[in-house]
This record gives C-alpha cells, sequence and structure tokens, in this order.
C-alpha cells in the first residue's frame, strides 16, 4: 500500500537530518518563536516521514480470582525520534509512553506499578470511576524501587481514558518526559454499534504532545509561558511528522491531548466535516458533525471521519478560540497551528456501515436533586485564595449526593478543570447550555479568561475519609504550582480523617 514516493520522500528527509542536525531541522518549525512566546506555525512544514506509532495493547493474565492484572514498569530510556538522534526519555514497559490499557465494564483490574526511576512517582487513571486509595493521585506515592497495585471493578460506560503520573508538585515533569498511556474502557451497548473498532487499523489512537528539543535533541523543559511549556515540535503516540496507512472508509480516531499546557482545535486540512462521537467519558447521545475540535489539555474526543480511495489529508490543529486578550492569547499558543498527521489511503477502501444516528442513552443529571452547590475560584495559583496542601481536605462529600460545582476562571489567564472519581455534565457556561461538545459525559472542561461553568455530577459509592480524590487545573504546571484541591466522600455523618499517604516501597 506505499507508494514507491513516499519510500523515496523519506530518504530525502534522513538525509537532510543527518546534514542539517536535528536542531537544523526542527528551527524550520519555529524553534525561536516558540521561546519568545511568539505564533508558532508547522502549517505546511512537516515532511510526514515517519510511520504513525500505534501503542502496543498492554499484556494482561487473569488470576486465580478472576482479576484482569496488567503490569507496568515506569523507567528512563532512551528514543529515536529523528533517525540518528537519541532523546533521554521515560516511558512505561519501553522509552517513551505506556502500553495501551484495555478492560471491559464489570472486569475486576489490578495493576502492578513498578517504579524503575530513581525517584518517587504515582500513577492515576484519569477519568477512571474507583476507590480513591486506588486513584494514583499525590497521596498513593511509588517509591524507587517499589510497586504499588491498585484494584478495582471497571463499573462505567465505554471511553478513551489515559492515565500518567500526578505526583506533587512534579507531574508537568513526568508527562512531558514521556509518562503516558491510553486507557480504553469498552461495554455491551459500545460493542453493539456498528463504529470501527479494530484497534491500530479502523479505530487510532492519537496522543497529541508538544515538544522543544535543543541543539543535542534532547527535550527542553525550560519555555515556560503563564500557560506552562508550550513546544514547537509535535509527536503523535512519539512519532515526530507522522503518517498513517487507512484502508477503511471510515475511520476512528481516539483523540487524547496528552500535552502538558497547549490547546488544540482540531480538523482537517480540507475542513472536511467529521462525526463526533464520544468525548471524556463515552458516547454522545448522537453525533455531531462538525469540522472543528477544541480540546484542552487532558481532554479526549472520539471522531470518525470518511475518506476516498487514494486520498491525502493531513489532520491539523488550527488556532485555538482561547476567549484571551492579545498577548495573553499569543502566550498561550492562541495563534498556533500545526501539521499533526496526515492519513493516506489506499486505492481500495473496505466499506464501512456509516455512523448510526443515535449512539447511547445519557440520563441527564437533574439539578433539582443537587444536595450541595460548591464555588471554585480559580487565578494565577491559587483555588478559592488557597494553594495546593496536602494535608488539608478542602471539601467534604457524602457518598449518594448529586452536587453542582460552579466553577469560575477569575482572572485574564486561560484554564481548564479536572475531577477525578466523577464523570460529570455541564450545566451551563456563563449561563448558556453547553455546545454539542460539551453535553456528554466529562472530567476536564476549558475555561476561558473570566468565564464561569456549572457542572453537575453524582458520587455514587466509594466513601473514604481519609484518602482523598484530586480537583485541579489539568495545565500542568498550573496543577504543580498549587491549582489544586482535595475532597473526600465521607459516609452520611463522618468526618474526614487526616489524610492518609500510603507509601508503596
Ligand atoms: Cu489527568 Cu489529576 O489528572
Ligand atoms: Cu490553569
Amino acid at each position: 500500500m506505499t507508494p514507491r514516493f513516499r519510500q523515496q520522500r523519506s530518504v530525502t528527509v534522513v538525509a537532510i537530518a543527518v546534514a542539517a542536525g536535528l536542531a537544523g531541522l526542527l528551527s524550520g518549525c519555529g524553534i525561536v518563536e516558540g521561546v519568545r512566546g511568539r505564533q508558532v506555525s508547522t502549517v505546511g512544514e512537516v515532511e510526514f516521514s515517519q510511520q504513525l506509532a500505534i501503542p502496543p495493547l498492554a499484556e494482561s493474565t487473569v488470576d486465580g480470582q478472576g482479576r484482569r492484572v496488567f503490569d507496568l514498569t515506569v523507567q528512563a530510556g532512551q528514543s529515536e525520534f529523528t533517525p540518528g538522534h537519541s532523546t533521554d526519555t521515560w516511558g512505561m514497559n519501553g522509552d517513551y509512553l505506556g502500553p495501551t490499557l484495555r478492560a471491559r465494564r464489570g472486569e475486576n483490574v489490578q495493576i502492578n506499578v513498578h517504579n524503575a526511576l530513581d525517584e518517587i512517582t504515582t500513577m492515576h487513571w484519569h477519568g477512571m470511576h474507583l476507590p480513591a486509595e486506588a486513584d494514583g493521585g499525590p497521596h498513593q506515592q511509588i517509591d524507587p524501587g517499589g510497586t504499588w497495585s491498585p484494584g478495582w471493578v471497571i463499573d462505567q460506560p465505554a471511553a478513551t481514558l489515559w492515565y500518567h503520573p500526578h505526583p506533587h508538585g512534579e507531574t508537568e515533569t513526568h508527562v512531558y518526559r514521556g509518562l503516558a498511556g491510553m486507557f480504553i474502557l469498552d461495554d455491551d451497548i459500545e460493542a453493539g454499534l456498528d463504529l470501527p473498532r479494530d484497534y491500530g487499523v479502523d479505530d487510532i489512537p492519537v496522543i497529541v504532545q508538544d515538544k522543544t528539543f535543543d541543539d543535542d535533541g534532547q527535550l527542553v523543559e525550560g519555555n515556560r509561558q503563564h500557560a506552562g511549556m508550550l513546544g514547537d515540535t509535535l509527536l503523535v503516540n512519539g512519532t515526530v511528522g507522522p503518517y498513517h496507512e487507512v484502508g477503511h472508509e471510515r475511520v476512528r480516531l481516539r483523540l487524547l491531548n496528552g500535552s502538558t499546557a497547549r490547546t488544540y482545535s482540531f480538523g482537517f486540512s480540507d475542513d472536511r466535516d467529521f462525526a463526533l462521537i464520544g468525548t471524556d467519558g463515552g458516547l454522545l447521545t448522537e453525533p455531531h458533525r462538525t469540522d472543528r475540535v477544541r480540546l484542552s489539555p487532558g481532554e479526549r474526543a472520539e471522531i470518525v471521519l470518511t475518506m476516498q480511495p487514494d486520498e491525502d489529508v493531513v489532520f491539523r490543529s488550527y488556532p485555538p478560540e482561547l476567549g484571551a486578550d492579545g498577548t495573553t492569547n499569543r502566550q498561550a499558543g492562541g495563534e498556533d497551528s500545526f501539521d499533526v498527521l496526515e492519513l493516506r489511503a489506499g486505492a481500495i477502501l473496505e466499506s464501512s456501515p456509516p455512523v448510526p444516528e443515535r449512539l447511547v442513552d445519557i440520563p441527564r443529571l437533574d439539578p433539582g436533586d443537587a444536595s450541595e452547590t460548591r464555588q471554585f475560584e480559580l487565578r494565577s495559583r491559587t483555588i478559592n485564595g488557597e494553594q495546593m496542601d496536602m494535608n488539608r481536605v478542602d471539601e467534604v462529600v457524602t457518598v449518594g449526593s448529586t452536587e453542582i460545582w460552579e466553577v469560575e476562571n477569575g482572572h485574564g489567564q486561560i484554564h481548564n478543570f479536572h475531577i477525578h472519581d466523577v464523570q460529570f455534565q455541564v450545566l451551563d457556561i456563563d449561563g448558556e447550555p453547553p455546545p454539542p461538545e460539551l453535553a456528554g459525559w466529562k472530567d476536564t472542561a476549558f475555561l476561558s479568561p473570566r468565564t464561569t461553568i456549572r457542572l453537575i455530577m453524582r458520587f455514587t459509592d466509594y466513601a473514604d475519609p481519609s484518602t482523598p480524590y484530586m480537583y485541579h487545573c489539568h495545565l500542568l504546571r498550573h496543577e504543580d504550582r498549587g491549582l489544586m484541591g482535595q475532597f473526600v466522600v465521607v459516609e452520611p455523618g463522618q468526618e474526614p480523617a487526616p489524610p492518609n499517604h500510603g507509601q508503596a516501597g
């Protein structure tokens, strides 16, 4: 299926890379502008010379008690992002990123996370409904050489979740160096729908991250704007300049913004429509036809696009609508655009059924059932005037309750808001009903400057008065600097206890 000229094109790129060095190759992508917070554009500049890596599906075994057991080793390694240049990176069961974990609703899973780094880390299952002690937030530390083995029963709809470390004050660096992976959940409802679901074939994980490389091809961890580290080179699943060959008429992309700070507005080079079928916590009630989907750090979307035989189309990120003013907007990446991934259709495509007109039922949570309304005001380094404190529990939630959380971005910078343990529904944004892309289950929501978003959620189970869950901004530098708080879920009338920092060592 690979046309000849493409192989020649990739040979040319290798020759250029060797002649000019990695730095020379990358400077064409606006490295200098990136450092100064000016506009970055790689549109039309990317040689799609490397085949998109597909993270392997993690192997698992079923133990004597019927549990599906996975093993992850967090380790340091070296990655060859550009042929001939080696970069120090971190990964899980490999040099960069981690395998895709996959489990089905109702399954009992156990994940043995072994820390082979020489510093403390943790492993958080982003978007997962689970007991607080299995959540992998900053309290569930894994010492160097230690293994942490959380277990829980998958009890939520089919969705594209992910996992990444959450060590106190160090999340940005751990994720940036490469610690992230996808966690796909399946269920019978999703399995009954005519959707592309052949992993790596017509159902493609797309983990998008931006990086800055120095002259020696090492990751640069400086260049911080207010938003955090904004890079000028994109990696998709750890591949620079990726292409993917498509053999089916319809392709499902599972998009994960695995970047530490950057918000994207994804679409295609010819502005074609696609069907948005799912968001953070699962499928939508019906596909939403659109030509753009904005994702801030940590958010996911599932889309299905249609391709014609023999065509190439570039998956692109357009300047995202951040709602910020001139300089702030530019420094937060609001003027930046990227060529992300080239999709190349074969001469003959296997036909795929049309996307179903109805997907899943999403019972609407009723504000009339809410027993509590809480307010959160986000500023540069604080939520409600306080920075994160591991020993302070900020909110106490009673198990079984429905709550409304009003989250206000109180200043001129951008943020987003992520809540552990639950998937929420957006009630309104500055009083307006949510657009279709925010009408399904979400665990992370973007906040333009001076915007208020009202969220509703139910805390169905897992009371534990001494182990907190987190809520925070998922711009990871903000999280690390203090834009995070803790809540515990308790039985009615129960008092919270001092947070318990279990160490697995
Ligand atoms: Cu994806 Cu608390 O994080
Ligand atoms: Cu923030």
